[in-house]
């Protein structure tokens, strides 16, 4: 293994991304450039622990994972599970918790029961769509949609939604609710498959120790 080879890390942007630092910070791994808030900077180097880290939208972390321009990504499980990327999802991190749902008003509820051919609204149409055609083999019309999903079903666009749940308020400010659940979700660390074969103790030891500390 070549010593002197950069470990690189793509974080998506936002709370994840702050979440990971604080867990890396707790287990040696600092990136004092990556503090501040002011710098346009897109890469930041620690010379001393051969790494990097860049931040970029949570969709292009797993494409930046499968081709090899990160070794290591963190991501919510579902931009993996819309993304479909080949990755190895080597640790689920345990914060960032929310849940897949298919919501909207009670009386879709109904729609749901009888399979009705319904129309749902999601940012992740690939989710939506395997849990209505695999899961529950209902045939349904599926629209993509890129945010702000929940106003689907109050401007009739939609009869329900497939999105995130995390507290329930954005749900019960506008007057719908979950109607089903499709899956968990959480912030999970993924990893490039060639560097897996690559770096193996390198990898493997960063993997042990932050098992270690979210175990404390
Ligand atoms: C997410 C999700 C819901 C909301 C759920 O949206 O799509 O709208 O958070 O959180 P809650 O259950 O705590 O209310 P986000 O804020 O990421 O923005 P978006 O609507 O533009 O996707």
């Amino acid at each position: 293994m070549d010593e002197n080879r950069y470990l690189t890390f793509a974080l998506a942007k936002g709370r994840l991304a702050n979440k990971t630092l604080e867990l890396l910070e707790e287990v040696g791994i600092t990136c004092e450039e990556m503090k501040d808030k002011s710098s346009r900077k897109l890469i930041f180097v620690n010379e001393e622990l051969k790494l990097k880290f860049f931040l970029s939208k949570g969709p292009d972390v797993p494409t930046y994972v499968e081709y090899g321009a990160a070794d290591i990504g963190v991501v919510g499980k579902d931009t993996l599970l819309e993304e479909g990327r080949r990755v190895y999802e080597v640790l689920d991190l345990g914060f960032g918790k929310c849940r897949m749902c298919v919501c909207g008003p009670s009386e879709a509820r109904e729609l749901l029961k009888h399979h009705e051919m319904i129309r749902v609204a999601s940012k992740y149409p690939n989710i939506a769509k395997d849990y209505f055609y695999n899961k529950k083999h209902q045939t349904v019309d599926i629209i993509k949609l890129n945010g702000s999903v929940e106003l689907g079903p109050i401007v009739g666009l939609s009869d329900v939604i497939v999105d995130i749940v995390e507290t329930g308020s954005t749900l019960r400010e506008n007057g719908l609710e979950v109607l089903e659940e499709v899956c968990p979700l959480s912030a999970r660390m993924i990893v490039n498959q060639v560097s897996m074969q690559m770096q193996p103790e390198r990898i493997k030891s960063l993997i042990k120790k932050l098992r270690e500390q979210m175990q404390q």
